[in-house]
């Protein structure tokens, strides 16, 4: 295995363990090269079903089962047992959003409650490996709460760059709980991921997603779903975008998965943006090759609270791949589907019930016929964010449409 350059027509490559952030020759962000497995398909799903009744710390992780598909010479693995994430069948959300077959694949249950920790195993325990001491990223939050846990569980420094007064309370005090250095910035997201690279240096690893070994763990999420569908592709897997790292590492599982014979078809991805922080969502809708990054983004969903998403063209490539599509919601929408998640038992955080809200729409628009399957990404915990739970639900007690039978 190594790294190349995403970039397909420079496609420079570097040694897996190089610690460069994006290509040294035209500076576009880095991947992870896997070598095609040495079993066949059917092999490996046999594998890794058998691997569900071991006790193997390796196997217990609903990542590392996969590993013949991940950076593997590890002697340590820093590991929580992540993954493991039920498929849950939506029913009033279902006939909410005008579908007979849909299901939540909810991240939202690993160890900090969100989909975080499928990368953060992969990326600490390569921290661990090249020796780093300290650990580092920007957030809004979520990233910094899976990063300070699994650097605490490493021994290592987390060293989280926060924009001030824009991270749920919740999440702030993960990252407080596990030990993390917290720096706040006056700004967003995008300001605070400026401030962090300008920072960087040797003496910090970095662990957002343009991290490449962030993502070979995120897209684990993809083959833990086509098991527990029996291999059966969904005709639809529709999952919020903010800095499109997690969107990337699906079309890069896809692809990979593809290519070595696991599936006949590919499932159409389709990303979803709040509108008020929606550059993917305008240079879809514009038929544009370039991303023009949203200056002041604005949306009560933080978590996806990024005006200049880093994976764009990652995520441009696994559209292109399964003939997907962009679409973008507003903030009440979000708030209302978000409500009826809440109703069918399952909740999430907001940036999670984006899914539904354009699930509902698509389905008006007849974009998504009613029978297709379709599988929405919640990749945040309910209690990841109170607040908007108390102020939208005090504020507006019945939502439209909402039902409360
Ligand atoms: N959903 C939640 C709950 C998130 O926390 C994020 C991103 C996303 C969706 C979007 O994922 O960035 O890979 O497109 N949260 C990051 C953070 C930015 O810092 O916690 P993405």
């Amino acid at each position: 295995m190594h790294l190349r350059c995403s970039n397909t027509e420079c496609a420079a490559t570097l040694d897996l363990h190089d610690r460069a952030l994006s290509c040294p020759v035209c500076a576009e962000l880095l991947e992870v090269v896997v070598d095609p497995p040495a079993s066949s398909p059917a092999e490996l799903k046999r594998v890794w079903l058998e691997r569900r009744c071991s006790y193997d710390p390796r196997d217990l992780s609903g990542v590392w089962r996969f590993r013949e598909f991940l950076p593997n010479e590890y002697s340590r693995i820093v590991t929580m047992g992540e993954g493991n994430c039920p498929l849950i069948e939506g029913r009033k959300t279902a006939q909410w959003a005008g579908l007979r077959n849909l299901r939540f694949k909810h991240l939202g249950w690993n160890p900090t409650a969100c989909f975080k920790d499928l990368g953060m195993t992969v990326g600490v325990t390569e921290a661990v490996f090249v020796g780093a001491k300290t650990v580092g990223c920007a957030s809004t939050g979520n990233t910094s709460g899976s990063l300070a846990a699994y650097a605490a569980r490493a021994g290592l420094h987390a060293k989280v760059y926060l924009p001030a007064g824009y991270v749920s309370a919740n999440k702030l005090a993960q990252a407080l709980d596990f030990g993390a250095e917290i720096v706040h910035v006056d700004g967003n997201f995008d300001a605070a991921l400026g401030q962090i690279l300008q920072d960087a240096n040797d003496g910090l690893y970095f662990l957002n997603s343009i991290n490449p070994f962030r993502l070979e763990g995120q897209k684990t999420a993809m083959f833990e779903m086509l098991e527990q569908l029996g291999w059966h592709t969904p005709d639809y897997v529709i999952v919020p975008g903010g800095n499109l790292g997690n969107s990337s590492a699906f079309g890069k599982a896809l692809e990979e998965l593809h290519a070595a014979g696991f599936l006949d078809k590919l499932p159409r991805l389709v990303i979803v943006q709040a509108e008020g922080a929606n550059p993917l969502a305008q240079m879809w809708r514009s038929g544009s090759d370039e991303l023009q990054p949203v200056d002041n983004p604005e949306t009560a969903a933080t978590a996806i609270r990024i005006g200049n998403p880093r994976s764009w063209k990652k995520a441009l490539r696994a559209l292109r791949k399964t003939n997907g599509s962009v679409i973008d919601v507003s903030d009440h929408e979000i708030a209302e589907a978000k409500a009826m998640i809440g109703r069918d038992g399952i909740g999430c955080e907001p940036a999670s019930a984006t899914t539904l809200a354009a699930l509902r729409t698509l389905t008006q628009q007849d974009k998504i016929d009613r029978d297709a399957a379709v599988v929405a990404i919640l990749t945040g915990h309910a209690l990841k964010d109170t607040d908007f739970i108390l102020n939208s639900r005090l504020r507006e007690p019945v939502f439209e449409g909402v039902c409360c039978a």
